[in-house]
């Protein structure tokens, strides 16, 4: 069995349904601070081997060593955590109890069940403002906010923790721009208030929730001035990190892997394909850029395409025209329960 932490929010819920397909029992840990426990339901209907649920955080060591007690666990997906980088600047120190002191109990926890094998949620931000691109994972690496950092921190603690005892498996994997939802509509991402990202903006505009979408600048040095991303469906990325444990089961050791397809897209573009596959005008107006925001930032996956033996498949139509379905079908998101 597969313990999944933060399985009910956006990535963890679709990496549930890759690993299950894949023929995994999960259980998952999630204190619903960022999801439903609807999804539960949803997550069972569209997995066909047993996902187990235990509402609790990560940072309480009881819960952790009842987990570990109670499920033959033979590795761990880390996905829970805070992510809002805006948040992160005006509470560091949540973000740094709820990443790094999660973390470190759940390391702790896994050290003591003799579980080490562990596949964690790291990101581009670890790039910083790296304008070399496309960028490939020995790149430096650096961070501009605490959410950053709290993944810079975590990636040196896997890092110290590997040198310790080679036992550890390990796959820290940078992720790109998740967009999209399961083909059912089943799941996807259902954000708290103003979406921050990009997609999930654009389809409420879509849907007619929100007016129009500010474009972040239009005077960027890309081929049309917006900036550019290195979008990836979320079914590609929870496949990823299937890819990733079998990697870790064939050759042990620690990977450090971006999750990418490889190329980037404009805003200009993205809103031009969701109002292709949704048939709806996308208001807009470009506005001031955006504090912080890099440019363009794509990913080298020439290391995945190797230690992963994964490549995305899925194309810029086919996220939006899943993460249409998912908008339209849900146009409130989750029920409450
Ligand atoms: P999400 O907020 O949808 O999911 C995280 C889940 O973890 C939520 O269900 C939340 O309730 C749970 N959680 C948070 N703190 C917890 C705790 N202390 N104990 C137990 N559960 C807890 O986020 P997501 O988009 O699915 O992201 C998953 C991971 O991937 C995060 O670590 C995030 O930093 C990383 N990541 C996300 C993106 C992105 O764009 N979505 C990009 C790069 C990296
Ligand atoms: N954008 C807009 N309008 C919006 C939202 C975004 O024009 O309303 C633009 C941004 O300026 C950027 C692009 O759309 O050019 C993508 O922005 P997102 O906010 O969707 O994504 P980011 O690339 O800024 O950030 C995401 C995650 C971060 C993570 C980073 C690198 O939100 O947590 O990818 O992985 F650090």
């Amino acid at each position: 069995m597969i313990l999944v932490t933060g399985g009910l929010g956006y990535i963890g819920s679709h990496a549930c349904v890759s690993l299950s397909n894949a023929g995994q029992e999960v259980a998952i840990l999630d204190n619903l601070s960022n999801s439903k426990a609807s999804v539960l339901q949803r997550l069972r209907g569209i997995c066909p081997n047993s996902v187990r649920f235990e509402k609790g955080d990560i940072r309480d060591k009881a819960t952790l060593s009842r987990l570990f007690g109670t499920y033959q666990i033979s590795a761990v997906m880390h996905f829970a955590g805070l992510k809002a980088v805006g948040e992160s600047t005006k509470s560091p120190i949540s973000y740094y109890d709820n990443n790094i002191g999660g973390t470190l109990c759940l390391l702790e926890a896994m050290t003591t069940a003799g579980v080490k094998t562990l596949v964690f949620s790291s990101s581009a931000t670890v790039y910083g403002d790296s304008c070399n691109v496309p960028i490939p994972e020995e790149s430096l690496r650096s961070a501009t906010n605490p959410y950053g950092r709290s993944k810079l921190f975590i990636e040196d603690i896997l890092a110290d923790l590997h040198s310790s005892d080679d036992q550890w498996r390990i796959a820290r994997l940078r992720y790109f721009n998740p967009v999209g939802a399961h083909e059912s509509a089943r799941i996807g991402e259902d954000p708290v208030g103003i979406p921050a990202n990009l997609m999930p903006y654009i389809a409420q505009v879509a849907v007619g929730h929100r007016e129009r979408l500010n474009v972040f600048g239009g005077d960027y040095p890309t081929r049309d001035g917006t900036g550019v991303r290195d979008y990836v469906h979320v079914m590609d990325l929870a496949e990823g990190h299937v890819a990733a444990l079998r990697a870790l089961q064939r050759q042990g050791g620690m990977l450090t892997v971006n999750l990418g397809t490889g190329s980037g897209t404009s805003v200009l573009e993205i809103i031009d394909a969701f109002s292709r596959v949704s048939h709806r005008d996308i208001p807009y107006q470009i506005v001031e850029r955006r504090p912080g925001d890099v440019a363009q930032c794509y990913a080298a996956v020439a290391h995945a395409e190797r230690v992963l033996e994964w490549k995305a498949k899925r194309n810029l139509a086919d996220m939006c025209a899943d993460h249409w379905r998912w908008q339209v079908e849900n146009p409130n998101g989750y029920p409450q329960s």
